[in-house]
Formats: C-alpha cells, sequence, structure tokens
C-alpha cells in the first residue's frame, strides 16, 4: 500500500502526496468514515501550533487524534514562547523531542519549512498563506463520495486566487480532475504553484486559469469558492468587495454549472459576499459534509504519518 510510504512524513503542500497516495489516503478516509477500520496510536500526542483562528481544523484534528487514542496539546502562540518571539529554529527542535506530530497554521510558507526542516516528526500544513492541503483533502473525498470517483471531472474554483486555489489546484491535478480557476486581474493564484499543477496534470486533465466566472463555471460539477479576504488581509477586506462582487457564486451562476453539480466552500462563509444564502443553504450544497469530512481526512493522514496503517 503506498499509504505506508507516508509514515514519518511532513505534508506541506499538496504537492508532498504522489497521485497513488492520494488516491489510497481518500481510500482510507472513506474507510474510517464507515468505522469498519480502527487504527490505534497510543500514546502518541499531536501538537497544534497555531497562529491564527481556526474552527474546523482545531476540532476536527483533535476530536480524530482523540478518537484514535492519542492526545492532543494545544500551543497556540499567545500561550507559548513563540507568542515572544522565541527562534522557529529554537521551537522546532525543543518540540521534536516532545510531540510525534505537529500540525502548525501560520503565514508563512517558509515558516512552516524551517519548522520541518529543524523537526524530525512529521509537520502537517494547517493553513498557510500559500496553502490549505488538508482542506483539500476532505474536499476531495466529498466530490469522491457524491461522484464515486474523480478522474475526468471538472472543478471551478471562483474568487481569490488564494491558499485554498493553490492547494485545490494541486489536489485537483493529482486526482485527473480538470480544474478552473476564476480570479480577478491581479488576484490569480501563485504563478509556480499554477505550472506545477499543470505538469502533475501533463495529458491527463486541464488546468485553466480564466478571468471569467461564467466560462469557468460551465458544465462544472464542482463549483467552489471561498473568503474574498483571508486571514491577514482584513484592512483590504472593504476594498476588495467591488473588485470580487462579479465573482460571487449566486444561483445564476451556479445555473451555468452541470445540473448534478455540488457546491463546496471551505467555510467560514461570508454569505452575501463570496456566496449568497441561497446557494450555501440550497439542495447542491454539501459544506456540512465537507466540513465533517475533514475529521475523516485528517484521521486517516494522521495514522499514516504515526505508521498506525
Ligand atoms: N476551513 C477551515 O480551515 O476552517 P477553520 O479556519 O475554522 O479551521
Ligand atoms: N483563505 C482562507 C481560508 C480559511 C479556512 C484564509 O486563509 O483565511
Amino acid at each position: 500500500m503506498s499509504v505506508a510510504s507516508l509514515q514519518g512524513r511532513d505534508l506541506l503542500s499538496m504537492a508532498d502526496l504522489s497521485a497513488d497516495e492520494l488516491r489510497e489516503l481518500l481510500d482510507l478516509a472513506a474507510r474510517l468514515k464507515t468505522g469498519k477500520v480502527n487504527p490505534h496510536c497510543e500514546n502518541k500526542v499531536l501538537g497544534l501550533l497555531f497562529s491564527k483562528a481556526s474552527t474546523r481544523t482545531r476540532v476536527s484534528f483533535s476530536v480524530a487524534m482523540f478518537q484514535l487514542g492519542g492526545q492532543v496539546l494545544d500551543l497556540n502562540a499567545s500561550v507559548t514562547q513563540v507568542g515572544r518571539g522565541e527562534p522557529t529554529v529554537d521551537t522546532a527542535r525543543v518540540l521534536d523531542r516532545y510531540l510525534d506530530v505537529l500540525a502548525i497554521r501560520t503565514f508563512e510558507q517558509q515558516e512552516l519549512e524551517t519548522f520541518a526542516h529543524y523537526a524530525k516528526i512529521p509537520v502537517i500544513n494547517a493553513l498557510t498563506d500559500l496553502e490549505h492541503p488538508c482542506q483539500v483533502l476532505a474536499d476531495l473525498q466529498t466530490v469522491q463520495e457524491e461522484f464515486g470517483q474523480l478522474a475526468g471531472l471538472t472543478l471551478t474554483y471562483v474568487g481569490d486566487g488564494n491558499n485554498m486555489a493553490n492547494s485545490l489546484l494541486l489536489g485537483c491535478a493529482l486526482a485527473g480532475i480538470h480544474v478552473r480557476v476564476a480570479s480577478p486581474k491581479g488576484y490569480e493564484p501563485n504563478p509556480m504553484i499554477v505550472q506545477k499543477a499543470k505538469e502533475i496534470a501533463g495529458e491527463r486533465s486541464q488546468v485553466l486559469i480564466t478571468q471569467d466566472p461564467e466560462l469557468a463555471a460551465k458544465d462544472a460539477q464542482v463549483l467552489y469558492t471561498d473568503v474574498w479576504a483571508s486571514m491577514g488581509q482584513e484592512t483590504q477586506a472593504q476594498s476588495r468587495l467591488p473588485i470580487f462582487r462579479p465573482y460571487q457564486v449566486n444561483e445564476q451562476l451556479l445555473a451555468l454549472a452541470d445540473p448534478q453539480a455540488i457546491v463546496l466552500h471551505c467555510l467560514p462563509a461570508h454569505r452575501g459576499e463570496e456566496i449568497t444564502d441561497a446557494v450555501l443553504e440550497g439542495p447542491q450544497s454539501r459544506v456540512w459534509d465537507e466540513a465533517e469530512n475533514r475529521m475523516h481526512a485528517q484521521k486517516a493522514l494522521l495514522a499514516c504519518v504515526l505508521g498506525a496503517i
């Protein structure tokens, strides 16, 4: 099984997984959800070092670890020396001596990479400004539940070319999903990630970056959006509103997608901005299943990196 290869590994980017590893991780997440497999990680301790707010990631990681029989330590920056500026290179080497696995939510991808370099234990990206791979594991699990497959589907992301757009580009490319991102000019996804997604997709699937949300939404099986101003961009929230208004996921845009299309949003959502209340609460929305799947997908990930599978 390819997932055995994940033991001891970091997940800093979606591109850290091979296509086979992703497929098997998602299969394991689905089996964990049914309760038919119950891996155990007794005496293992997960640290959560979060420098930004979190509901889903914090709680789903914690519950997943508890259900595996392990323990969780909340290492919020404000209650550790991290908040007082202890160097990352020192914190990483110290935490490495106590913990078995560490999930980090921070701003710079570089800080996460420094942690991973200095800590030998598995380090998991629980969101940076560049990527949010744990969310994409749950997103792909949700798509697979709905359609029974991933390869050949089309996922359209409409909105800010942020961490979600970046990780979706990579995750879809790995899964053989055609991926389209529609963003306003100047708010496109990271160009290096777009290039990497194209390389991963190869001849198997298409990667389209456009400024046209209607073109992108046409006949898609999955319509995805996220906030227009991410954590750390609060001061830009007002000035971004008129720029992003044409990129709202509403009933008109959804009508252009495949009639069987589902709508995903990583949450938290700003109703009336990137998504309307009618769409978020409507029959095509799968956001609550998507949020639940964070727990199953991350349980699969934890079991794999801790060698419990
Ligand atoms: N989707 C997500 O990561 O949510 P939180 O910020 O609440 O963890
Ligand atoms: N792009 C959002 C995702 C939140 C889960 C942010 O970074 O704030």
